[in-house]
This record gives structure tokens, sequence and C-alpha cells, in this order.
């Protein structure tokens, strides 16, 4: 739908208002009706990054989920202040792996006696404090854009006995070490907080090189192997494009896989008159279509599937804190306490310094 042309005017007129004061972040997945806005576009990492890169900006409007605040928040300087437009922007995902779940963990394989060899990894997409917790216990943290060197990295932390320890998401875990690592589906197993011990035996721990928290992504986890089948069927050369939050069956039948930032770059370099079907976020699959009308551009699902959460930063919520802080008042600043940003910082850092 179309956005509201007053709310649009506001929007502008606050942001002129506010000039070099506010830096505003879109992620991939927002609405056009906000993305229109932002100074800057990019997955996850790239906005980490670029938050980090605007000492400048008083204030960071974070167009994006709440985990991603959180990380501007920590990467940016103490008199900077980052706003979500509505704070009941979280991510499903990152809501499967909470502190104290991760402890238990974490303490089962202290018991098993291997948690000397293990490397915590978290996504990006996890709160601030399980950031902490890799940081303390001497990880770091991933995006989709380089979980590969994540896991070069710290395979080569603790000898050939290694083990990752992966949270939240199992999917981005098990693609990255299957098909990038040279691991076998059976060096992963799957630790489950739902379940006593997490449904492992010590053994299956000791023997394991790769722990996987059992958190999914609810979005891409509704791209299906038979869509890919039907899709091919259909549309003979169509190439299958998807993000590694997919399920594992659905990534071995990809043509490509990877980060939002590298799908928008392959649509962008794909030559006229090819046929893409795209497994992530609707929103993104929807403006990739508009703005490559000379290619064939089409969402890998028969269903619709927008991203719940992203899509509450609507133009409303914008607007509304964007006003707000023409008024001088801050509404939504997502601020991480001292000790986790510490530590939440030392695993950022961490991802921060991977090489390429
Ligand atoms: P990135 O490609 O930005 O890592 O995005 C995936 C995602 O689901 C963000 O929430
Ligand atoms: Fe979380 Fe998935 Fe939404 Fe990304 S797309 S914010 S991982 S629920």
């Amino acid at each position: 739908a179309a956005s509201d042309p007053d709310l649009v005017a506001r929007a502008r007129a606050a942001k002129e208002a506010l000039g070099s004061r506010v830096f505003v972040l879109g992620h991939h997945y927002q609405r056009d009706e906000v993305i229109q806005f932002a100074d800057v576009t990019g997955d996850s990492f790239k906005l980490a990054r670029d938050a980090a890169a605007r000492p400048e900006a008083e204030f960071i409007v974070f167009c994006g989920v709440h985990f991603m605040a959180e990380s501007a928040d920590i990467l940016t300087s103490p008199d900077q202040k980052v706003i979500l437009p509505d704070l009941a922007a979280g991510c499903s995902m990152a809501d499967m792996a909470r502190l104290p779940q991760v402890e238990d963990a974490w303490d089962a394989m202290v018991e098993a006696g291997v948690a000397d060899s293990v490397v915590p990894i978290t996504y990006m997409n996890s709160s601030a404090d399980i950031k902490a917790f890799c940081g303390r216990n001497g990880g770091a943290v991933c995006t989709s854009s380089n979980a590969e060197s994540a896991l070069d990295w710290a395979f080569a932390q603790k000898g050939e006995d290694t083990k990752v320890f992966f949270l939240p998401d199992q999917h981005l875990g098990r693609n990255t070490a299957v098909l990038r690592m040279g691991l076998t589906l059976d060096d992963c197993v799957v630790w489950d907080p739902r379940q006593a011990n997490g449904g492992l035996s010590a053994e299956q721990l000791r023997d394991a090189k790769m722990i996987l928290w059992r958190g999914h992504c609810s979005v891409h986890g509704r791209f299906s192997p038979d869509t890919v089948d039907d899709l091919r069927k259909t549309i003979p050369g169509v190439s299958i494009l998807v993000h590694p939050e997919c399920v594992h069956e659905v990534v071995l039948k990809a043509d490509l896989v990877g980060s939002t930032e590298f799908i928008i770059k392959t649509i962008e370099a794909a030559p006229p008159g090819s046929a893409w079907a795209i497994g992530t976020e609707l929103n993104l699959v929807k403006r990739l279509a508009a703005d490559h009308p000379d290619k064939r551009i089409m969402f890998l699902d028969k269903t619709v599937c927008y991203c719940s959460t992203m899509n509450r930063i609507d133009l409303p919520h914008f607007v509304w804190a964007m006003e707000s802080l023409v008024e001088g008042v801050v509404v939504n600043h997502v601020q991480v306490d001292p000790d986790t940003e510490h530590w939440a910082k030392v695993a950022l850092q961490r991802m921060l310094d991977l090489p390429g």
C-alpha cells in the first residue's frame, strides 16, 4: 500500500529538522514506507559496522529489531543514543535462547568434561546477554555474512579437539558446518533447551564437533524442499537463491546461499531475462522485484511471509520517534547495562576483527 502522504511529509520534515544529529539505519527486511528514510540500508553485519562509523550522530534511529539496536548501542559511543521506533520489534529466534538456559547447557558441558574445548559462537540474532556470555567464555559473534570465517576462527582456538557451541540458529550453524567447513551431519548434535540435559548424553556431547542450539527463524523455516522441486518443474532454468537460515534440505537444493546483502548483490549482477526464486523475507523480495523489472524475480513460497516483528516498525512509529526527538524527548532508548555491554563488545569485536 502507498504510504500516507501526510506521514511522509512529517517524517521528511522531522529528518530535516534533526539534520546530522540523527542517523537512520534500515535493515533490508523493513517496509518500503520506512526504508525510504534510511541513511544506510544493510544486513545485520553492515549495519553494525555502519552504526560504529557515525560518532558524530547524537541519535541512531534503528529501523530493524531489538537485538540489532542493542548491538548498535554496544558499538557506538556512550553519549550516542540508539532508538528503536517500536520496542515490541523483537525476534522470535533471539528469544529462543535465554541466558539461564544457555548457562545450564554450559554447566552440562563442564560436567561432561568438554567445556575446555568448547568455543561459543552466537549469531548476531541473539540478545546482548548471550553475546556477553560468548565474550566471557572465549567466543565471538557472527552474522550470516561471516559465519564461515567465524567458524574457521573458532576451530583454530583449541587445537584439534575444538568444538563449537552455536547459538541460537541451528540452521545457520548446520548449513555453515556441513556446506562450508566439510563437517558431516553426524558431527552435529542439537541441544534442546526444553529437554532435561538438552536431550543429549555426556557421550554425545563428547563426540560432537558442533553443538547446535535448537533455535530457528519462523520466517525462513517456512520454505520447503518440495516448493523448490515444484518451481524447477514449472520454470525451467530458474535459479534458487536462499538465506542460510533456511532448513538444510532447502539449502541443499538451492543454487546459491547467502546473507541478505549477498542476495541483493547476486540479483544486481544477474543477467536481464534470468529467473530467480528467492527464499528470504518478503519485503526484500518484493523490493528486488520492483527494482529489477528486467529480471523475473519471485518469492520461494506460495504463502505470504513477512517477518511480523520487522514489520512493526511502520511509518506511524517512525514519525512518532523522530518528532519526539525534534521536541527534545528521547523515546524507546535501547540501552545495554555496562557489564553486559563490556563482554558483548569483546565478542562483537572478535567478529569485526575476522579476516575478509
Ligand atoms: P542478515 O542477512 O542481515 O543476517 O539477516 C537475517 C535476518 O533474519 C535478520 O533478522
Ligand atoms: Fe528474527 Fe527471522 Fe525476523 Fe530475522 S526474519 S528478525 S531472524 S524472526
